[in-house]
């Protein structure tokens, strides 16, 4: 036998003769199959041992050092390995020759044809054609970010989930946030569910939470999930309506599918139509498992809680935002990475035992309901942070691929047969999205952990595998790679089902409205306008009447109030209750107030807020500078409106630079408005229709308005009621004195730091 150094077999054979046999087959049967041991193998003692060919210690520039990397997958780690970038360097063809004019194709002469030997046009051009790739089918349009988890504790008596192993452990993630329906070029600001998908790069591979901004589904099984995406994508004959769920095929569909009901309270309340990515909550959706090394399993649900707090638009606003900024929510969090304010969220789970979860009085496996926090509370354990934009948006969030399989060792599935069907799915789309078998080797997908496998070949591999070992069990390769025994990932072993197959579900999934009637008991008086709003706006765009009469059916079911208010909208009386699908008790649950947006006004201030601030010639200079600086003071974004991008001459002479118009900025792209002082500023922006409607909209939509001095001129012009519609003071609306500002600018910044101003609401409104 030749050994190396060490006396580690040098040669194949030497490796080979190295394993007499396999001596863990007796492992694999019976009772000892429960703990499978590490694979048998033995270390190679010279690269020639486990080479391919005799001859790859030869080197080239292409062939690289001769020096085999033994052990090492350069497609795994951090994307160093493969940022482009050009800065200094010469064009070239994809072949690496030089282009010399990157202006003119080649031509038989001046005002010839052009010759079809123009290899660096063609190549050009070939690229070029095949640039576009499949959307996604659900989620097309998002936008993304890096940044990192920390977790807070050691969740080791859990889980064995490597993010968790303890306190202060840095995670890095890749976080995508979507809309569902609409199509890659789709407006943000439809009212849809929002995707929320984490891709955490652990050190034992890659672990995907793909959840949602709502904790429930529309169904309970995967086997109606194409069903459910048919009804809400733009119709098959005339491929309307885009990125939109108010016409007739998808209220067909949920009002013949009442476990569809709690989520549909999600999707027509505020949360469908988030003020920004940063947010939102995030929620698993799913009941998982956690999975300590012991093997003991817990259940659990995973939730993210914005560090700022949970805001939302209003329905009219979102609508005019899809015209004026189509990519609001995705220039909202790229902005905000780029100027350093990094959202934020905090991780909280709800965890709980199987003997608990058999006492709840519905079914941990049933996706359309949720755990109570009363029931049973959220522990804060670890907060993510996103610090950095992407470099290439289709290198990263476009070939992004999550997926719920994506787990890692101390993460385990439960049975929801929501989950199960998306175990399969993902990454069954994703070999066509994005083009076969081999994208888990794209640097945004690679893990930052080392892979090695026995998989090989398909469309556009990268890996460069050494050696003639692609099988296992081997001695060939000494055994490498070799089963990973207990530190691998194991599935839970569940108890043993003993019944008959099935297709079916468990009774308690019938319950389709009690949660959905937790969700409206738990809303404020607004909140609950606004979904009898959605509703009534969903409703009227649809055209069969009885598929109208069918959804007040269903709504009848949850609340007599909410009926009503929707049915009286749409001039229809509130049909009888669709029958119950289940004759069992019904649990009656006590308001959540979590489950409200009010409930968490979060933690930020005015910290990246977008404030108008509208002049003309003639304004106080000192007041636009004053006010200017109290917001940025505190990490708002105060932006300086005119009629035209001209600079504004000040009552004292000074100019100010006009950042944006009242064309091309509408009011609905910001937070708050502020008017200063100035006669002959306030006296022309009241003869402008844009500043009248500028700041109607703003009270319309309920955000503060501050005026200073002959500012609030603007403000009666427009029409703006003085008073809440009870009489009482608005407190979002600041009128002040020049003399004043300090405490006016303290009481906007309060405003502008919470909730909207929801009292001023009338139905319909009166502004
Ligand atoms: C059986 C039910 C479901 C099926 C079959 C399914 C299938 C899919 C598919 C095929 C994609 C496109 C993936 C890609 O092209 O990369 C996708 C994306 C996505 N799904 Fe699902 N889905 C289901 C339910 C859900 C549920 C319940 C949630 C939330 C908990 C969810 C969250 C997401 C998210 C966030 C994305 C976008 C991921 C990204 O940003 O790339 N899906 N889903």
């Amino acid at each position: 036998m030749t050994t190396s150094k060490k006396g580690q077999p040098a040669s194949a054979a030497d490796l080979a003769a190295g394993i007499a046999y396999n001596s863990n087959k007796p492992a694999e049967h019976g009772e000892a199959a429960r703990t499978p041991p590490e694979g048998v193998h033995v270390a190679a003692g010279a690269p020639a041992a486990t080479a391919g060919t005799a001859s790859e210690t030869q080197s080239s520039a292409k062939v690289g050092s001769g020096a085999p990397p033994l052990g090492v997958n350069p497609n795994d780690g951090n994307l160093d390995r493969v940022r482009s970038d050009a800065g200094g360097q010469r064009l070239t063809t994809n072949q690496g020759v030089p282009v010399g004019d990157n202006q003119n194709s080649l031509k038989a002469h001046l005002r010839g044809p052009t010759l079809m030997e123009d290899f660096i046009l063609r190549e050009k051009i070939t690229h070029f054609d095949h640039e576009r790739i499949p959307e996604r089918i659900v989620h097309a349009r998002g936008s993304a970010a890096h940044g990192y988890f920390e977790a807070y504790q050691d969740l080791g008596g859990i889980t064995r989930a490597a993010p968790f192993a303890q306190a202060g452990k840095r995670t890095p993630v890749f976080v995508r946030f979507s809309t569902v329906a609409g199509e890659r070029g789709s407006s943000d600001t439809a009212r849809d569910v929002r995707g929320f998908a984490v891709k955490f790069y652990t050190d034992e591979g890659n672990w995907d939470l793909v959840g949602n901004n709502m904790p429930v589904f529309f169904i309970q099984d995967a086997m109606k999930f194409p069903d459910l995406v048919h009804s809400v994508k733009p119709e098959p004959h005339h491929g309307m309506p885009q990125a939109a769920s108010a016409h007739d095929t998808f209220w067909d569909f949920t009002s013949l599918m009442p476990e569809s009901m709690h989520m549909l309270m999600w999707t027509m309340s505020d949360r469908a139509i988030p003020r920004s990515y940063r947010m939102m909550q995030g929620f698993g959706v799913h009941t998982y498992r956690l999975v300590n090394a012991d093997g003991a399993s817990v259940f659990c649900k995973f939730h993210w809680q914005p560090v700022a707090g949970t805001h939302s638009l209003v329905w009219e606003e979102s609508n005019k935002i899809m015209g004026a900024d189509p990519d609001f929510h995705r220039r909202d969090l790229w902005e905000a990475i780029e100027a350093g304010a990094y959202p934020q969220w905090e991780l909280g789970l709800q965890v709980f035992t199987e003997e608990e979860a058999e006492a709840f009085p519905f079914d941990v496996l049933d996706a359309t309901k949720l755990v109570p926090e009363e029931l049973v509370p959220v522990q804060l354990v670890g907060r993510m942070t996103l610090n950095r934009n992407p470099d290439n948006f289709f290198a990263e969030t476009e070939q992004v691929a999550f997926c719920t399989a994506h787990v890692v060792p101390g993460i385990d599935f439960s049975n929801d047969p929501l989950l199960q069907g998306r175990i399969h799915s993902y990454v069954d789309t994703q070999i066509s999205r994005l083009g076969g078998p081999n994208f888990h080797e794209l640097p945004i997908n690679a893990p930052v952990c080392p892979v090695h496998n026995n998989q090989r070949d398909g469309m556009h591999r990268q890996t460069v595998n050494r050696g003639r070992v692609s099988y296992e069990p081997n001695s060939l390769g000494g055994g490498c790679p070799f089963q990973a025994g207990a530190a691998g990932f194991t599935s839970l072993r569940e108890q043993a089902v003993t019944e008959d197959k099935v297709r079916g579900k468990p009774e308690l999934f019938a319950d389709h409205y009690s949660q959905a009637r937790l969700f409206w008991i738990s809303q404020s008086p607004a909140e609950q306008a606004h979904i009898v709003g959605g509703f009534r706006f969903e409703l009227s765009k649809v055209q069969v009447p009885a598929i109208r009469e069918r959804m007040l059916s269903m709504l009848a079911n949850v609340d007599a109030t909410l009926a009503h208010g929707v049915a009286s909208g749409l001039g229809i009386p509130v049909p009888p209750p669709q029958p119950l699908a289940t004759a069992l008790p019904l649990p009656q649950y006590a308001p959540s107030p979590a489950l409200s947006l009010l409930a968490r006004p979060g933690g930020q201030g005015v910290k990246t807020r977008q404030v108008a601030i509208l002049i003309a010639p003639g304004v106080d200079g000192d007041g636009v500078e004053a006010i200017r600086a109290a917001l940025l003071a505190d990490g708002a974004v105060p932006h300086l409106l005119a009629g035209t991008l001209n600079p504004v001459r000040t009552a004292g002479g000074a100019m100010l630079a006009v950042e944006k118009t009242l064309e091309n900025a509408p009011p609905v792209l910001f937070d708050a408005v502020a008017v200063p002082d100035g006669a002959d500023a306030a006296e022309q922006l009241s003869r402008d229709a844009l500043a009248l409607d500028f700041v109607r909209q703003q009270y319309r939509h309920c955000k503060p308005l501050l005026a200073v001095g002959a500012g609030t001129a603007l403000l009666g012009k427009a029409g703006i009621p003085p008073l809440l519609p009870d009489g009482s003071p608005d407190p979002s609306l600041i009128g002040t004195d020049p003399s004043d500002l300090a405490d006016a600018l303290a009481a906007f910044k309060t405003a502008l730091a919470g909730h909207r101003a929801f009292q001023r609401e009338t139905d319909p409104p009166l502004v």
